[in-house]
């Protein structure tokens, strides 16, 4: 027989989910129910033989074997998912946040009630970062995660590499409806942030809550900020990094300088990209479409014929791991100033008290005195001991705007245990 399977949220990729189903004729599965509110209006002629419902309580209580769930935020979603659980169903979710929140709660019902739970559209939309963790790599021992994680952020700032500014092309994401009216989730880190720790869960057993991860928004990058990663041989990308060291998580999520020759710098507009570097295999890079109903859709199917087939991964137990953003890596620093003598010395001057070593210090023509943008970069150092610095300068009379403090990426930052 096959499994019976219910969606709840006929949206983007509810409706995409359904379509797929409805046009391969999967074995083993056979789409019984949508859930949505107002549901008359969701009714398509193309699944003739479906019931269409508003009630929730009679689909958590049907012989439906899968739960789709497609609604999106925490509720009703987080009570449908663990009802869905209780009840021994087992659960496929596109809801990154859903799972990077109450994750290790819902699996452990799973484990109890012998319902899988399956997540591999919440990160990554249609690129099989998860299924190639939880089985291609299964056989490495995974020690750092670096990825592009939100596609609208990444739009923007690989846009601006062409001499646009921030406002300009968020308003072009907007557009397109690749951003939200409020970009708040994408620009400001938050969404790459659950999808971080969703991935740092499965690649390196470390569980971790989000707001533990610094976030860090790329509303503060300029054009100019282009112009000097260029003369450094870098661009500027949204990335998340996470890795082990000393059993602590080492994350952060936030815009830094990429070395034109990393993977990273090659991923344009929307795409996602994840790096993994395993212990054995080296790196291995995912990449491709982050979004969208289709490709989400994708893996979302992928997920209900994996357990159709009796494929599907079991979540195994994980304990609390300590988080720290502490990496020891070289920063950019890009002051906006009124021009004047003395400048260069207050800055060197701060830097040294903190022990922190300049490496290269420089200046575009072509701009005013009284707004000039100059850039130093740093020797590596230790984060925290760059803001106590930044801050020993934060009221100086020629800070004519507050500095931009960007990492620069590198292969292998230490971290201060
Ligand atoms: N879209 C993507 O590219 C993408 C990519 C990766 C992951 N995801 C994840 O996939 C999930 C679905 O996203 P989506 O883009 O498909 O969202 P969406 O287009 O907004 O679809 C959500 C659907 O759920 C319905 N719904 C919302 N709240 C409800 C409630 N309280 N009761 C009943 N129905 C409700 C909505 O109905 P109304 O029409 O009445 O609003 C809509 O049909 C989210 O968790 C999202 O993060 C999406």
């Amino acid at each position: 027989m096959p499994l019976k399977v219910a969606i709840l949220g006929f949206g983007t990729v509810g409706a995409s989910a359904a379509r797929i189903l409805s046009e391969r004729n999967l074995p083993g599965l056979a789409l019984t129910h949508v859930y949505n509110r107002n549901v008359a209006r969701k009714r398509v002629d193309w699944l003739p033989s479906v019931i269409w419902t508003e009630d929730l309580d009679a689909v958590l209580a049907s012989e439906a074997d899968i739960i789709v769930e497609l609604i999106g935020g925490l509720n009703p979603a987080h009570d449908s998912v663990r009802r869905a659980l209780e009840a021994g169903k087992s659960v496929v979710t596109a809801n990154k946040k859903l799972i990077a929140l109450h994750g290790i709660e819902l699996e452990s019902i799973a484990r109890e009630s012998g319902g899988h739970l399956l997540y591999g559209a919440a990160v990554a939309g249609g690129i099989p970062v998860i299924p190639g963790l939880q089985h291609g790599l299964a056989g490495d021992n995974i020690t750092r995660i670096e990825g592009i994680l939100n596609g609208t952020s990444n739009f923007i700032l690989s846009r601006m590499e062409h001499g646009a500014e921030y406002a300009e092309e968020l308003a072009e994401a907007q557009r397109r409806g690749y951003a939200e009216a409020d970009p708040t989730e994408d620009v400001d880190g938050f969404d790459a942030r659950s999808k971080l720790v969703i991935l740092a869960r499965l690649a390196l057993g470390a569980n971790v809550s989000p707001d533990e991860i610094n976030c860090q928004s790329i509303r503060q990058v300029g054009a100019i900020d282009f112009a000097y990663a260029k003369d450094l041989g870098c661009t500027i990308r949204p990335v998340a990094r996470a890795d082990v060291r000393n059993g602590n998580l080492v994350a952060l999520v936030g815009p830094m300088l990429v070395p034109f020759n990393s993977p990273l710098a090659w991923s344009r507009g929307t795409e996602n990209m994840v790096l993994m570097s395993g212990q054995y295999g080296g790196d291995v890079v995912f990449s491709g479409h982050g979004a969208g109903g289709n490709p989400t859709a994708v893996a979302v199917v992928s997920d209900l014929r994996a357990i159709a087939a009796g494929t599907a991964p079991r979540a195994v137990q994980i304990a609390p791991a300590a988080v720290t953003g502490e990496f020891e890596l070289r920063h950019y620093i890009r002051f906006i100033v009124k021009d004047r003598p003395g400048i260069v010395a207050e800055i060197a001057g701060a830097m040294a008290a903190q022990g922190i070593n300049i490496d290269s210090l420089f200046q575009r023509s072509g701009f005013g005195k009284d707004k000039l943008p100059f850039v130093v970069t740093t020797e590596p150092c230790v984060n925290s001991r760059l803001k106590l610095a930044l801050a020993r300068m934060q009221n100086a009379d020629w800070q004519a705007e507050p500095p931009l403090d960007l990492q620069i990426l590198e292969p292998e930052p230490s971290v201060v245990a």
